[in-house]
């Protein structure tokens, strides 16, 4: 898959939802009814990050979910690459990038979305032919204010920030013109995700929806 065949699936799934939800879980068993309930609150992708051992039996599990879009996220070595793309992985997200992730991602024919927080790296996946870039860690590196910044210089650029988002600051970012979606892991708090406190997660997925 080229790079230009990625950025095509990275766009229709970015311009699907507003927010991207991040998700962390160590039980497998409990992915499908949150997968169902971020559904239920109205978002349908959901970026799984490769942070626990269960990560990929996670994607496993939200691959059943029909109306479910899930991506693997924190994709960082390779090797992970066609394990995601086997577990049912739909797009990958990066918190930065190297010649081997992309390699690895065209042979899988995974969608890759890279990250990258200074002008020259963004240069750099720009010359590779990256329109859609991560923003990460987007409150660390400066915000909001940062990133306008950034996009009067990038116009070409549609990003994705993360890192630091929160219910409070995301409408901000998406009076960008040039931000295509935020992620972040506000609408899944771990508390609420062990206490399988779905109703509540759900109304913080509603809630995220009706961002704009
Ligand atoms: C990421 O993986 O993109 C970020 O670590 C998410 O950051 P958050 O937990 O602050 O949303």
């Amino acid at each position: 898959m080229a790079v230009n065949t990625m950025q095509n699936a990275i766009t229709k799934i970015c311009k699907m939802t507003s927010v991207i939800p991040l998700i962390e879980l160590n039980n497998h068993q409990i992915a499908k009814p949150l997968a169902q309930t971020l559904l239920a609150g109205g978002l349908s992708t959901i970026e799984v990050t490769l942070r626990t051992p269960a990560a990929f039996k996670v994607l496993n599990e939200m691959a059943g979910v029909a109306e479910s879009i899930g991506g693997v996220g924190t994709l960082i070595d390779p090797e992970d690459v066609q394990r995601a793309a086997n577990a049912g992985a739909q797009f990958a997200v990066s918190p930065g990038v190297t010649e081997d992730l992309i390699t690895a991602c065209e042979k899988a024919r995974l969608p890759l979305l890279p990250g990258a927080s200074t002008p020259t790296e963004i240069m750099l996946l720009l010359q590779k032919g990256f329109l859609i870039q991560k923003y990460f860690p987007a409150e660390a590196s400066g915000g909001y204010s940062r990133l306008q910044a950034i996009s009067q210089v990038f116009p070409q650029i549609s990003f994705f920030p993360t890192g630091g988002i929160t219910e409070q600051n995301a409408a901000n970012y998406l009076k960008l013109s040039n931000t295509i979606c935020v992620g972040g892991s506000w609408v899944t708090p771990k508390k609420l995700v062990e206490a399988q406190d779905w109703n509540a997660i759900k109304k913080l997925a509603n809630d995220a929806k009706n961002l704009s």
